[in-house]
């Protein structure tokens, strides 16, 4: 997608073709930089500290890591320490553990002195893979607000909720919960989104609005507590939101605050649907508010914001009192019974075992 009018990715190889170049996401909306990963050390820290998140993308970053890390020790020493250290990054995403697992079985099955030179390309295709992944979740998730469009007479924009950041910056390219959203404006369908400012990384207020200004997606940042009151008053026609792990059984854990919306959207007869590819869905869980683990992050998160000040300095300051501790969950999980249905780049599915079954035989 666009920056500046430029089409960008979130992460390309570097030109030593052993190491990858991020936008660093801790600096937007406001400072566009990025930063080189090129030993295993800087992908962790780069996960750990949010340079880049948002499941699939921490999936493809720490696959390029896995890769980065044979051109430093390409041994069975080598590859389990480093697989260790990437996997320990982030707990939720279940995308970390499919990328890791795939890329250490690729490395299994060669020498170790043939590793260095074939990593990075499995990490190019599993990155390939994945903007094929968002796009074809578009086009089903299209349909959707085809019909919502429809359902209104074809008047005025499909006013769509999203959570959180599962766009483009969260994926490699198109993303998840937006992709349907571009894909809808590409074939001329009015719409308007509302992006929850989600607190308290506040990566829609920073990041989904970011994209859908630089797209020229007509949109509005509302309040986390925002999305009842408007979905009381007729004001949401559906939600749309990512995940970063869903059960064989269709719980789908997301960013802290989607169960209160969906909550919200059930009470309110509104449509709640989640955008996810296949390596988002953990087959071992058939429950997901018990078994899915949700990290907690720093209380600073919590107890700090950040922002641009009037002379455009970037300052960052305190908004609790002294001594306030914080508590930090950064995930919860939306049982499937809230959720309308699954889109995934197989098609539509209901959020059900049956139905996610039906779609990944
Ligand atoms: O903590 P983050 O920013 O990595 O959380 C991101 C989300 O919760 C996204 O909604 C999720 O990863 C889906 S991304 C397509």
């Amino acid at each position: 997608m666009k920056i500046n009018g430029q089409p960008y990715r979130t992460i390309w190889e570097a030109a030593d073709g052993k190491s990858v170049e991020v936008i660093d996401q801790r600096k937007l909306p406001h400072i566009f930089d990025t930063v080189r990963l090129d030993n295993v050390e800087r992908y962790a820290w780069a996960i750990s500290d949010m340079v880049i998140r948002g499941a699939p993308l921490i999936g493809v970053c720490a696959a390029y890591g896995l890769a980065t890390a044979m051109f430093e020790n390409s041994s069975d020493d080598g590859l389990a320490l480093a697989y260790e250290r990437l996997i320990g990054t982030r707990p939720t995403a279940v995308n970390l553990r499919w990328s890791l697992d795939r890329m250490r079985g690729f490395f299994m099955g060669m020498v170790p002195e043939a590793r260095a030179s074939s990593g990075f390309a499995l990490a190019r295709s599993i990155a390939e893979e994945d903007v094929q992944l968002s796009a074809a979740i578009g086009r089903h998730g299209a349909e959707i607000i085809q019909r919502a469009w429809s359902a209104k007479g074809q008047k005025g924009p499909v006013n769509i909720l999203t959570h959180c950041n599962a766009g483009w910056l969260a994926a490699v390219d198109w993303g998840t919960a937006t992709s349907p959203i571009y894909h809808a404006v590409a074939q001329g369908v009015p719409v308007h989104v509302y992006v929850d400012e989600t607190r308290p990384r506040n990566q829609g207020a920073s990041l989904t609005a970011f994209e859908l200004n630089e797209e020229g997606v007509p949109h509005s940042v509302i309040v986390d507590n925002a999305g009842g009151h408007l979905m009381q008053h007729g004001q949401v026609d559906l939600c749309i939101v990512g995940s970063d792990r869903t059960t064989s059984t269709g719980d789908v854990c997301n960013k802290i605050g989607t169960y209160l919306k969906a909550l919200a959207a059930k009470d309110n007869d509104v449509p709640f649907y989640a955008a996810l590819p296949f390596s988002t869905i953990d087959w071992s869980l058939a429950e997901g508010v018990r078994s899915i683990p949700i990290e907690t992050r720093s209380d600073e998160e919590v107890t700090h914001v950040s922002g641009k000040m009037d002379d455009g300095m970037i300052a960052t300051v305190q908004i609790t009192p002294d001594g306030s501790s914080a508590y930090n969950p950064a995930f919860d999980v939306t049982p499937a019974r809230l959720v309308t249905g699954i889109i995934t780049e197989r098609g539509v599915a209901p959020a059900t075992e049956a139905g996610l079954r039906a779609l990944y035989a």
